[in-house]
């Protein structure tokens, strides 16, 4: 089954919902200006999978459904993440996202920017609208989190820094936070107690580290096909994943000189780049990092058995499933 499907099947519950948040979105995501519009309807016409929304949404319903308090808190952390992306792109100079071009492709880097920071700019209104100071903070120091991540990884980058610690504390700032976010605003807006809300945050941080995890195996193992994007891009940005760390802690010898030329100079060597790939992608490296994410994906699942059994919970767990087992 393809990752659409099986997300449509395990969302088929909150698919109303879903929808008015969709719609929401783009009332937010409108503005007076064309080229704005334009940008955004671009953003949004590419198949997103949704899933900090589905988090929101699902982590409140395991509590006390409060729609009201969820429709503003999951639009708002969706447009975060969308203007993190647009950004995203930016920087690593990105030319496709899910198979069709990227904003800074399609319209130049300075919309780009400027749509990023619009959505930035819209998700603070629709937080205000949540009437609640906790999530006020929760929204800043997440979406600070994320930027910090991503200057971690920037500096990182062309250096050959293969700290498992540090790639770590790298991807649980820059993605696992805000999944995080999504499960733990979740579950304060429904009158979560202090403890359901601690382990909701512990579910969302395991989820985020297992995706991130998993989104950098896919980057040496998956197609441009199938991930909607070349791969090796890490690579190539001179970003060294927790695949090609296991691989090299593994075995150095006639490696490491190759990742230095690939990560310092890509363009200059693109077979390195290529041996790399194939290197890391078929050897015992990239299944360590199946492993790591397994590991995490086991503690996300752990803390859900702390609930009562419920149709949330179950999609919840099958969530955990679906991002082990994704294509893209
Ligand atoms: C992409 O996230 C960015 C990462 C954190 C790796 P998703 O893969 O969830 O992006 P969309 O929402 O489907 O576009
Ligand atoms: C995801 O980073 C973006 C943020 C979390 C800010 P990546 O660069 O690893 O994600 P993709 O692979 O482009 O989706
Ligand atoms: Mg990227
Ligand atoms: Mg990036």
């Amino acid at each position: 089954m393809s990752d659409t499907a099986t997300l449509s099947r395990l969302f088929s519950s909150i698919e109303t919902d879903l929808e008015i948040v969709d719609r929401t979105f783009q009332e937010h995501a409108t503005s007076g200006l064309d080229i704005l519009n334009a940008a955004a309807a671009h953003v949004l016409s590419s198949s997103g999978k949704r899933i900090r929304t589905a988090l929101s949404l699902l982590s409140g319903r395991l509590i006390d459904y409060r729609f009201d308090k969820l429709l503003p808190l999951s639009v708002a952390f969706e447009m975060v993440h969308l203007a993190t992306l647009v950004h995203d792109d930016i920087i690593d100079n990105a030319t496709t996202r899910h198979g069709i071009p990227t904003v800074n492709t399609r319209y130049g880097n300075s919309v780009a920017i400027l749509l990023g920071d619009y959505f930035f700019a819209k998700t603070a209104g629709l937080i205000a609208d949540v009437q609640d100071f906790r999530v006020d903070r929760l929204f800043s120091e997440t979406v600070a989190s994320v930027c910090e991540g991503t200057i971690i990884e920037l500096l990182s980058t062309r250096t050959l820094d293969f700290s498992i610690d540090a790639y770590l504390e790298r991807i649980s700032r820059k993605t696992a936070c805000l999944m995080t976010a999504c499960c733990k605003g979740g579950a304060i807006v429904c009158g979560g107690s202090d403890a359901q809300v601690a382990l909701m945050e512990q579910y969302g941080h395991n989820l985020g580290m297992a995706f991130q995890i998993i989104d950098d195996v896919l980057d040496y193992s998956g197609s441009e096909m199938t991930i909607g994007k070349p791969a090796g891009n890490d690579l190539r940005q001179g970003l060294i994943t927790l695949p090609l760390i296991y691989a090299l802690q593994a075995e150095q010898n006639g490696h490491l000189d190759r990742v230095r030329r690939a990560i310092q100079q890509p363009a200059e060597h693109a077979d390195d780049v290529k041996e790399i790939v194939a290197w890391v992608a078929n050897g015992p490296a990239i299944h360590s990092a199946f492993d790591l994410a397994r590991h995490y994906a086991a503690r996300a699942r752990a803390v859900l058995s702390e609930f009562a059994s419920s149709p949330e919970r179950r999609i919840l767990e099958d969530l955990v499933d679906f991002v082990i087992e994704r294509s893209h």
